[in-house]
């Protein structure tokens, strides 16, 4: 499909919301208005909406002073799968593809702007074999998406991290505890890393690294030995034991991936007070990674993805996905965005320089001369 035959686009956010949505509504709007003067619609609570036939116009109006706001004003959902339907709970789940492509078309859509993470774009896949002219704007705090290099909502969620690490210390300090924080991030450990790394973050867990207990508890005996007040121990949702077992928090049927992990730390946390004695508390920072204002970063990677992904439609480039390259936006096919999660390799220069500056990753020999932990 061409230029002329698109006279209104519409877009839609899928999955879990994050910092710097509403800043791609804004771009995808004013630009498909401004540069190529077509309407835009806004799909409500991401697939649902195309399922239930609920739009809202978007006018310039719709979509001013909304680059500074947190969440996505189209709602989203993270539990509704075209491609596995599930009419009533317990019932079978079913392809309505082509009646959510009918859908799309009924209520004018010529164009789709698929705003999400790897379930959303595995959705927007289907459509698209269905028929459905899509194009992909990747998002999600976990960084996890192949193909480019970061995801908007990623910088706001390190800082979040970064913040919560900054105001633990001084409790952490003045109590002289272990304080153990729990990261979002799913499979995928960049959120705790960079976070971790910002925040100063004595010992960081991921899932790319199975920890070893005796590591990380040798790890923070140690810096009590030394006289330090505190320990400050990062863990990324997604981070096991070497040969143990991920943790569950719950599952979420319907979802394109129905586990949510969640629940390391306060085990953790148990671990590390029983074997050093020193006293330890957790805190999992869940769903507070997700919220608030997106980053500066965020906002202008948001609005550059936003911006492109009109332009790809323009040029009829459906079944693309924009990504950062370096400093460059590019675009490539969805299908191989999603075709495997971008997990933190282990030669990841962060790592390196995280050991040259002294932060453990749970995967050290535990050192023979054992410092004796005391009080911290
Ligand atoms: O993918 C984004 C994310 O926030 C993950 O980091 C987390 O595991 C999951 O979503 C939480 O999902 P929900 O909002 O359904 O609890």
């Amino acid at each position: 499909m061409a230029k002329r035959n698109v006279k209104t686009l519409g877009v839609l956010t899928g999955g879990g919301d994050c910092p710097g949505l509403n800043a791609v509504i804004r771009a995808v709007v004013k630009t498909a208005r401004t540069e190529y003067g077509w309407n835009a619609v806004g799909v409500l609570d991401g697939f649902l909406g195309l399922v239930e036939k609920r739009t809202m116009p978007l006018h310039r109006t719709d979509v001013s002073g909304i680059l500074t706001r947190g969440g996505t004003i189209l709602g989203t959902s993270n539990t509704v799968d075209p491609l596995h339907f599930v009419k009533a709970p317990g019932a079978k789940p079913v392809d309505i593809t082509r009646k959510v492509v009918r859908n799309a078309r009924a209520l004018g859509i010529d164009a789709l702007v698929a705003i999400g993470g790897d379930g959303t774009m595995h959705i927007a896949e289907g459509l698209r074999a269905a028929g459905l002219e899509v194009v992909g704007v990747p998002k999600t705090i976990d960084n996890d998406l192949a193909e480019t290099d970061v995801t908007f909502g990623f910088d706001s969620a390190c800082q979040v991290v970064s913040d919560a690490i900054d105001n633990l210390h001084s409790t952490a300090m003045s109590h002289h505890r272990v304080m153990v924080v729990e990261t979002m991030g799913r499979y995928a450990g960049w959120l705790a890393l960079v976070g971790g790394l910002a925040g100063g973050g004595d010992i960081i867990l991921i899932p790319e690294i199975p920890y070893r207990l005796d590591a990380v508890c040798d790890g923070v005996a140690r810096r009590s030995g030394l006289g330090k007040r505190f320990s400050i121990v990062v863990v990324a949702e997604g981070a096991k034991p070497l040969g143990g077992q991920l943790i569950v928090g719950r599952r979420v049927e319907g979802s394109p991936d129905p586990i949510r992990l969640g629940g390391i730390s306060g085990i953790l946390s148990t671990q590390i007070e029983d074997r050093t004695g020193l006293e330890t508390r957790h805190v999992v920072l869940g769903h507070l990674q997700r919220g608030g204002s997106p980053t500066a970063a965020d906002r202008i990677l948001a609005t550059r993805f936003g911006a492109e992904a009109v332009r790809l439609v323009a040029e009829g480039r459906f079944g693309e996905i924009v990504v950062l390259r370096g400093s460059e936006i590019r675009a490539v096919p969805i299908a191989k965005a999603i075709r495997r999660r971008k997990t933190v390799p282990l030669d990841d220069p962060l790592i390196r320089i995280g050991r040259g500056i002294g932060t453990k990753f749970g995967d050290e020999e535990p050192s023979r001369n054992k410092a004796p932990a005391r009080k911290m």
